[in-house]
């Protein structure tokens, strides 16, 4: 039912509009696509061929950044966020990468609870890090795996 697969160039546009409407901050057109053409690895879900999730990721000298991750909210908590991040850390594990770390803002509970399910523990906090309209602190979490 569910397909994970790359990210395909035409695939941004539908990808973006999850982004839209599911990120607290929104990422920008120009930075989401700017993303996939510096080369961040990115991967898509889908249910009978419409996108529904998308997951993005750098990886360098053995540590992947875990970029950004989203779920269209008619899908979420249904398994999707959990499969792209299985997919990610399958391709982690093969690649011989030691350590996964990320950013998070703190209000977003959600999304705090679903990487505490996968083991990721908060390293630090840098305060007002998100700043304008919906100014926030960050959360640094880390997986070692
Ligand atoms: C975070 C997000 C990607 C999770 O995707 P999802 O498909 O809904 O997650 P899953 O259904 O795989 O849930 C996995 C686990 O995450 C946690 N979780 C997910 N949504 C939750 C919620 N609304 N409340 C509490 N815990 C939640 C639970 O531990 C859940 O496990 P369970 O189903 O056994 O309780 C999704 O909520 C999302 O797109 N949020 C908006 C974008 C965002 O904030 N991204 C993070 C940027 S840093």
């Amino acid at each position: 039912m569910y397909k994970v697969s790359l990210m395909d160039h035409s695939d941004l546009k539908e990808a973006y509009e999850i982004e839209k409407h599911t990120n607290p901050s929104p990422w920008s057109k120009e930075n989401f696509f700017s993303s996939y053409e510096v080369g961040h690895k990115s991967l898509v879900c889908r249910i009978d061929n419409v996108i529904v999730g998308f997951i993005i990721f750098s990886v360098t000298n053995k540590e992947i950044h875990l970029l950004n991750i989203a779920v269209h909210t008619e899908h979420q908590k249904k398994g999707i966020g959990s499969l792209l991040m299985e997919t990610m850390l399958k391709q982690a594990s093969v690649m011989g990468v030691l350590k996964i770390y990320l950013e998070v803002r703190s209000k977003n509970e959600k999304a705090i609870l679903f990487y505490k399910k996968y083991n990721f523990i908060k390293d630090a906090v840098r305060v007002n890090y998100y700043t304008g309209e919906n100014s926030d602190d960050a959360v640094l979490m880390s997986l070692a795996i």
